[in-house]
């Protein structure tokens, strides 16, 4: 590979999902307290999508199983096994078209870039693979503009497998330019959209090389501590942050607030239901507060200050990620 040479470049981050242990329980953790709207259940699967609107969904949940579980043509989407434990399941990066979605799988093909599976997802096409650190990273196009006309309620059997190129792919985006944001008045929080992740890794270069060649994103900042990346969409300061640390995998994920004041409003409501936070941060990036979900999945929510400044604060690293 040259350095020319990126295979996929997503406009931004699209939605991460999360092995759950019990999903009743988190998604009406994430409605109640962080103000995302059901869109469609997957009862078969025991799957729920949640969101802003800003894009079909900003988080996936799955309820961890020892079963296999079966796809709408009869593939086997989850073979026993793989969502054994709660953890991150994967995050998504949004492409511009399917067609940019088919040439990025052809550039990974050549390159020899191990693909792990490609789905078609009736509203979006994906391609899913790992990167170095095992996490597991899907790129997709949205295929209907209208999703919600496609999926709502309870849905089952929505995914089959795709081949990337079998048919001549749309070279215009169908992600929608101006989505209505859904807003829960009775949430704690009223998030705008999810924002960005945060990973650590115990090799910052290797992770970075993948992020920014075969991911393809841009490189916002970058030190020996950390790098923040996002993708070619304007939006936001940065959509990825990966962090040297001992540990490799999610650290958090962030919701962007509108306000000062929403953040202040949504800890102030969510303290009177004696839910506790599991910390505040006041840095040099943003105003952040972080809840713990009913699984220990740290979310954080934020609002951002005007500039990104040329070096967050010197902080110990086991500090450092909540900065980001
Ligand atoms: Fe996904």
């Amino acid at each position: 590979m040259n350095g020319s040479d990126k295979i996929f470049t997503p406009r931004r981050l699209g939605h991460v999902n999360l092995i759950v242990d019990d999903l009743e329980r988190s998604m009406r953790f994430y409605s109640d307290v962080c103000g995302l709207t059901l869109e469609f259940t997957e009862p078969g699967l025991k799957a729920g999508f949640m969101g802003t609107g800003h894009t079909p969904h900003d988080l996936g949940m799955i309820e961890r199983t020892r079963e296999d579980r079966f796809g709408k043509d009869g593939h086997l989407q989850i073979p026993k096994g793989v969502l054994d434990n709660v953890t991150l399941n994967h995050i998504a990066w949004e492409m511009d078209t399917e067609a940019d979605l088919v040439a990025g799988h052809e550039r990974a093909v050549r390159a020899g870039v191990q693909i792990g599976r490609t789905s078609d997802h009736q509203i979006a096409h994906s391609v899913y693979l790992k990167d170095p650190d095992n996490n597991v990273v899907e790129f997709y196009a949205d295929m209907v503009r209208d999703w919600r006309s496609v999926l709502h309620g309870e849905m089952d059997l929505i995914t089959s497998t795709w081949h990337p190129g079998a048919t001549t792919p749309a070279t215009e985006p169908r992600w929608d330019p101006s989505p209505p944001i859904r807003r829960i008045e009775s949430a704690d929080f009223h998030p705008q959209r999810l924002s960005h992740v945060v990973l650590t890794t115990s090799n910052l270069a290797r992770a970075a090389e993948f992020y920014t060649m075969v991911a393809g994103l841009r490189t916002v900042r970058a030190n020996e501590r950390f790098v923040l990346l996002k993708g070619s969409h304007d939006g936001g300061k940065y959509h990825l942050a990966l962090v040297a640390s001992e540990r490799d995998g999610l650290h958090h994920f962030a919701f962007e607030l509108e306000t000062s004041s929403e953040l202040e409003r949504g800890t102030a409501s969510l303290q009177r239901r004696g839910l506790k936070l599991a910390r505040s941060e006041d840095g040099p990036i943003k105003k952040s507060v972080f809840v713990i979900d009913p699984d220990g999945f740290a979310v954080e929510f934020f609002s951002a200050k005007a500039v990104l400044p040329e070096e967050p604060e010197r902080c110990p690293s086991e500090e450092l990620a909540f900065l980001l």
